[in-house]
């Protein structure tokens, strides 16, 4: 056995950078055993040394600010575990600037600052390795890098935030209101600093961004992705998707077609039936569709701390192996080489075409339902079944459920428009697209 060390710097000390500290000491002598050499954790920092945290660091030099951290220690890589954008960049900048090596789980720091932080890393010849900012464990970034580099890439989508899956599943599971589900994610560490992330798709997007400009050989473009959150999403939808034969689910969604690339994070139907469809809880699940190999599905949990630390730490290990190996930036950081990413026509979401489930409340008197189809019909959009629900609590306004065919996204904006201004019509109309996948 070898015994070459790596010395590491850990700054942030949450849900993810207790993980780490925790998984580093459990499987040290796995790791060893794998890698060949030990990974010494030199240094932590965060901002209150004394906070009550599930990982013992008592025998690490602390510090409370990570800039200081890295003039101070003799570190091979930072691993950034603070989130949030403007700090953790310019630490990230910082430690690239003195050559050492990061890896980060941040996926807004990669999303929204990644273009500018690709300069550096070939400025510095370092590695920047950010497995753990999408989708937890499952290791989809290394898939897409690596794995699948042989092909052409047509498509993406899965359900890529935690939180959001584990309160669909919940709402529907144990009948429990959204903001009690919400509160039991972020006591189980899933969800971000601010949940309004997760249920608003924000931090979706950040993942998509990522994951579209690996498999689309685009610069990432944060402002491109159509976002939708899953707010409007009432346990009344998740019943009747499923007496539908469907199952609700937050989705990312990327894929190229004639007219450009659509990228988009929205709530879903998807057939029961489907192996998307079927992911609960934290898990996530992601499919990339692609010419050589088809369509390849990876699985597990998308958040917490341990399954988020796998990610980081066998981040650690890879970028250790390349600086012991001094084979560093032999992995593109965005999959394509720099000079060969191409901005490419990302398509306007009313130009994607989809299913609709469509809920809406109306006065229960005769004549309704013809005055709606009779809007649909104008605009040519056919409709696949409706169901007509009676509530028991107010039944003088009663939610029709309708499922369509086909149908370009700006006509069904504009046929709901009209179909909201009906006296008959009370509220917002709730559109959910429907995925086969
Ligand atoms: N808040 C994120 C989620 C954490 O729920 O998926 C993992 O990125």
């Amino acid at each position: 056995m070898s015994n070459r060390e790596i010395k590491i710097g850990v700054a942030g000390l949450g849900t993810v950078g207790s993980g780490v500290i925790n998984l580093l000491k459990k499987n040290e002598k796995e790791i060893r055993k794998k890698s060949g050499f030990d990974i010494k954790i030199q240094c932590v920092s965060s901002k209150n040394k004394n906070k009550k945290r599930n990982c013992d660091i008592s025998n690490l030099n602390f510090y409370s600010d990570p800039l200081e951290m890295i003039e101070n220690e003799d570190i091979d890589i930072l691993v950034e575990l603070i989130g949030g954008e403007t700090e953790a960049k310019d630490l990230v900048l910082k430690s690239l600037k003195k050559n050492i090596h990061v890896v980060t789980a941040n996926k807004a720091l990669i999303a929204l600052h990644g273009n500018e932080l690709s300069k550096s890393i070939d400025d510095s010849r370092c590695d920047l390795y950010y497995e753990a900012s999408v989708a937890g464990a499952v290791p989809i970034i290394r898939v897409i890098k690596e794995s699948l580099n042989a092909n052409d890439i047509n498509w993406v989508a899965g359900i890529i935030n935690g939180t959001t899956n584990y309160i669909l599943t919940e709402m529907l599971k144990s009948k429990k209101d959204f903001d009690l589900v919400l509160k039991e994610a972020q006591d189980l560490g899933y969800a971000e600093a601010d949940p309004t992330f997760d249920v608003g798709g924000i931090d979706a997007a950040h993942k998509l961004t990522i994951l579209s400009s690996l498999c689309f050989g685009i610069p990432l473009d944060f402002n491109s992705i159509y976002i939708e959150g899953i707010e409007d999403i009432e346990l009344d939808d998740l019943n009747y998707a499923k007496e539908l034969g469907y199952s609700i689910k937050h989705l990312a969604i990327g894929r190229k077609n004639n007219n450009g690339i659509e990228l988009r994070v929205h709530a879903c139907l998807i057939p029961e039936k489907r192996l998307l469809a079927n992911v609960d809880g934290v898990r996530n699940a992601v499919v990339v569709s692609s010419d050589a190999a088809g369509p390849t599905l990876y699985y597990g949990a998308g958040a917490g701390s341990l399954a988020t630390a796998s990610s980081v730490t066998s981040d650690i290990i890879d970028v250790s192996r390349k600086i012991l190996s001094a084979s560093n930036n032999s992995v593109p950081f965005l999959s394509y080489q720099n000079n060969q990413l191409k901005t490419k026509k990302i398509l306007d979401i009313g130009n994607i075409t989809s299913r609709y489930y469509l809920r809406i409340r109306v006065s229960n008197k005769p004549g309704v339902l013809a005055d709606i189809t009779k809007i649909f019909g104008k605009k040519s959009i056919s409709i696949e079944s409706i169901l007509q629900k009676e509530d028991l609590i107010n039944d003088e306004n009663v939610p029709i459920v309708l499922v369509t065919h086909e149908v370009l996204e700006k006509n069904i904006v504009d046929a709901l428009k009209d179909i909201e201004n009906l006296e008959v019509v009370k509220g917002k109309i709730i559109k959910i697209r429907i995925e086969e996948l």
